[in-house]
């Protein structure tokens, strides 16, 4: 079939997009285990965003799981093409002009470098969304760690599947001791320093 397809070109390039948009799109790539504050920041930092002007979205992994990934399971297959699916709609949101913000637990270091590859190394930003597995046990907003000890739940990350923490990540950020909006202001600020030309 590829030898048949030909890329068509568009008219506009990423530099007229970026000089309308006022910003250069990137992927900050949020991993951590469940409840350690992915969807929390996001969203925060995603409205702070919007608040200042400048234009972003979230792919939260549990949302696209109810649609565009709704045919995937927990599997370490279907959780790779889980990663590989958001990793292109981040790609191609980055084309778009957008600041992309993923929540995704991510947990094995191969696939989120799959997801560099894709989304391209110099807008690729692994954010490591550190809390202890205990407290995140502890806070279990959704009630998943009872029911993961209870046996309710195969493969959960943390308890019954593995989670590997980033090597070397871009950014590392403490969220078991600072509160969502001084995360998102950090994360906000290192973007207003280099992603929002003048
Ligand atoms: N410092 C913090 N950073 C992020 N979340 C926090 C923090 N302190 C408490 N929380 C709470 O922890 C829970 C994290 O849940 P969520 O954002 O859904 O995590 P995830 O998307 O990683 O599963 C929320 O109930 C949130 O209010
Ligand atoms: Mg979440």
């Amino acid at each position: 079939m590829k030898e048949n397809l030909t890329w068509h070109f568009g008219a506009v390039s990423s530099a007229v997009r970026e000089s309308l948009l006022k910003q250069r799109p990137v992927t900050l790539w949020l991993t951590g285990l469940s409840a350690s504050g992915k969807s929390s920041i996001a969203y925060a930092l995603e409205k702070l965003l919007l608040e200042k002007g400048k234009c972003s979205f979230v792919l939260d992994g549990d949302n696209l799981r109810h649609h565009l990934n709704s045919d995937l399971g927990f599997t370490a297959a279907d959780r790779k093409e889980n990663i590989r699916r958001t990793a292109e709609v981040a790609h191609l949101m980055n084309e778009a002009g957008l600041i992309v913000i993923t929540a995704l637990i991510s947990p094995l270091c191969s696939d989120r470098q799959m997801a560099r590859e894709i989304i391209g190394a110099q807008r690729f930003l692994e954010v490591y969304v550190n809390a202890s597995a205990a407290v995140c046990e502890s806070r279990d907003p959704k009630g998943l760690y009872v029911k993961a000890r209870r046996g309710e739940i195969s493969e959960f990350t943390g308890i019954s599947a593995p989670y590997e923490v980033p090597d070397n990540p871009e950014f590392e950020v403490d969220s078991e001791s600072d509160p969502v909006g001084l995360v998102a202001e950090k994360l906000y600020q290192h973007l207003a320093g280099q992603y929002f030309p003048k």
